[in-house]
């Protein structure tokens, strides 16, 4: 609470634009240029020394090999990469996602009750960016002054110790800067500032989104790798954790890109930080803090900045832009600070929403001899449907389950459900966001994934299936057959669609998802399914 509430917003954007009025200061411009270059000649200010950062825990990371995830995705040209996006999120729920926070979003007076702080940046930086196109920034006149005053000092070259930007990983894009970093957000720019009195040869900049997934398009951040500190905008906030920034925006609303875009790859790029690091967030999307507001908590100590309405020249030891990830709802401990894997995360997770420890299943753990495992039975509403939910309902029940029907919503109270997860021994449910809820299964659980027609086996593998299996739950998986899915009635045994899905997936994902992820409802056959509920119990009782 204390952190959604404290959520920075930058009030007055009007007043911004007056400061950008160029009418206003060109008389002043020349007079400025001409300081600026004397400045620039004579001396290089000393003024935005930090102190020295450099046993982070963390630091390990960085220093890996940034390998890709598997030799048969390293074959795939960066493009290609959309392919994963169809399988879990269809375009249309990301539109309606966007339509529902659409609202509440524009109105932030209801959301954030957040301090003004566009109090602290000089007007004449903004004003000689704005003017003279250039990073140049002073605070003030009489600063001006009182350098030019000043001695003239060597200068020497300094490239910085490491190349700050990785653009080689095909799933994301992500700099990491160390020793003099600042943050200005309404600019969406982070800067690398070289040491006072050294010149750095290696200036570039780069610009991308800083989400997870490069597929997807996040607003922009830029950061720039300046070429002497007198380049860099002056501090007005100091501090001395590291800070990571990243967005929120595109695929999130959907609980599985919300767990493998953001949270796991947040929890990979923060977690050795031990809650001392602070998040700066752009395309911020309010509901998500909320909902996830105990997960933050956990892993900073901070308040969260809304970088897009940011004015304030934030200074860090390290700045990180963009998350890092490895894989699809995974991680890879060999990358991770301290060999974190999904079942750290997971019992992370559980600790965030204070679930009881997961030791074992709560059917192990009951001593009633007439309790019955419980199944939590998802049925989707729009897409790949149980068109049979009530004799699905009663075929599970009377192989000796209790079942418990839910249709999840985004809007449900994810604390609340976690518990519900927690207290069942088994989730069931069609291949879908829904099952991401595996997360807040026991030890030892059991996940039954309804794989839907069309050759999705291996999207129900990488998606549920092995993080299932890493995150110490056993699982099941039921491929339907022809007959039970509503394609077929729509196209019949003669159409690709049912015959041949293999050449609908070389059409395109947009081919596969259309057919296969959007247009399928199921009719389980439950002759046909009764072997894996017998399976099911068998291992319960292990
Ligand atoms: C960092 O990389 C260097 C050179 O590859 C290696 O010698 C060193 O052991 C690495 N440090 C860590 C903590 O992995
Ligand atoms: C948000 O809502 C406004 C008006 O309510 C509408 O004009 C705009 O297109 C919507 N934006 C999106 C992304 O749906
Ligand atoms: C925004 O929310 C506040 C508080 O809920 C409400 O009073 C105000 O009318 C809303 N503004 C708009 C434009 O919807
Ligand atoms: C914001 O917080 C202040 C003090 O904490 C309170 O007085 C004010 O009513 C709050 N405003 C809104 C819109 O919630
Ligand atoms: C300008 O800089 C001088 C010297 O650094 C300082 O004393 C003064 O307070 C500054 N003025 C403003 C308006 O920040
Ligand atoms: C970085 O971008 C700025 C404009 O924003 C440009 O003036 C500068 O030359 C660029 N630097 C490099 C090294 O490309
Ligand atoms: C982000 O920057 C890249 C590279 O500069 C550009 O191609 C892309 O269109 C930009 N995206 C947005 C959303 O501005
Ligand atoms: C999906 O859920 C909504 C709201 O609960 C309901 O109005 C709608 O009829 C449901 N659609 C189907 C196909 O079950
Ligand atoms: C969710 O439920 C918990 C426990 O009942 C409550 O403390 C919390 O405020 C709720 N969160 C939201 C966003 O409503
Ligand atoms: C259901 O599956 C059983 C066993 O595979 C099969 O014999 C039966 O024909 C199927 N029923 C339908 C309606 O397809």
């Amino acid at each position: 609470m204390s952190h959604i509430s404290k959520i920075v917003e930058m009030k007055n954007l009007k007043n911004m634009n007056w400061i950008f009025s160029e009418k206003r200061f060109v008389s002043l411009a020349p007079f400025l240029v001409f300081v600026l270059v004397i400045v620039a000649f004579f001396t290089l200010p000393d003024q935005f020394t930090l102190r020295a950062f450099n046993s982070l825990s963390g630091e390990q990371y960085i220093n890996g090999t940034y390998m890709r995830d598997d030799g048969e995705r390293l074959t795939e040209p960066v493009k290609e990469t959309k392919r994963e996006d169809r399988q879990q999120t269809t375009w249309q729920e990301v539109n309606e996602i966007v339509q529902k926070h659409n609202s509440s979003e524009i109105n932030h007076s209801n959301e954030y009750n957040g301090t003004d702080n566009s109090h602290g940046t000089d007007f004449f930086y903004l004003l000689i960016v704005n003017l003279l196109g250039i990073n140049l920034c002073i605070t003030n006149v009489s600063q001006i002054t009182d350098t030019v005053e000043g001695s003239p000092k060597n200068v020497i070259e300094q490239t910085p110790p490491k190349p700050i930007c990785d653009n080689s990983n095909w799933r994301y894009e992500a700099c990491d800067i160390t020793g003099d970093a600042r943050t200005f957000g309404i600019f969406s720019t982070v800067f690398y500032v070289p040491p006072p009195q050294t010149i750095n040869p290696a200036a570039q900049n780069w610009t991308f989104g800083p989400q997870s997934r490069r597929a997807v398009q996040a607003k922009n951040v830029t950061v720039k790798s300046l070429f002497s500190s007198l380049e860099s905008p002056p501090c007005s906030i100091k501090n001395n954790m590291p800070a990571i920034v990243f967005a929120l925006g595109c695929l999130t609303g959907n609980l599985w890109h919300d767990f493998s875009d953001v949270l796991i790859p947040l929890f990979i790029n923060s977690r050795a930080f031990d809650g001392e690091v602070q998040f700066l967030i752009t395309d911020m999307h309010t509901w998500f803090l909320q909902k996830y507001h105990l997960v933050f908590k956990k892993l900073s100590r901070y308040e969260i900045i809304n970088f897009d309405m940011d004015s304030e020249v934030r200074c860090y030891p390290r700045v990180m832009v963009g998350l890092q990830s490895h894989k699809d709802l995974g991680i890879d401990p060999k990358r991770t600070p301290n060999g974190y894997n999904l079942f750290d995360f997971k019992m992370f997770i559980r600790d965030a929403f204070s679930l009881p420890p997961a030791f074992d299943i709560p059917f192990k753990l009951n001593t009633n001899p007439k309790r019955k495992p419980r199944v939590m039975l998802v049925l989707r509403n729009r897409s790949r449907r149980f068109m049979n939910g009530p004799e699905i309902v009663q075929a599970v029940q009377n192989s000796g389950f209790e079942v418990l029907p839910v249709e999840p919503t985004r809007d449900m109270n994810i604390t609340e459900f976690s518990r519900v997860v927690d207290s069942c021994d088994v989730l069931m449910g069609a291949h879908g966001a829904a099952l991401t809820n595996i997360m807040f299964l026991r030890t030892n659980a059991l996940m039954i994934q309804i794989v839907p027609y069309g050759k999705m086996e291996r999207d129900a593998d990488n998606f549920y299936s092995k993080p299932a299996a890493e995150m110490k739950l056993r699982h099941l998986e039921y491929s339907i057959s022809a007959e039970e899915t509503t394609l077929l009635e729509k196209y019949g045994w003669g159409n690709p669609v049912i015959s041949d899905p293999e050449s609908i997936h070389k059409q395109g994902w947009k081919a596969g998802m259309r057919y296969y992820w959007i247009e399928q409802d199921i009719k389980l056959n439950l002759t046909r399914f009764a072997p894996v509920l017998v399976k099911a119990q068998q291992l319960l009782r292990e």
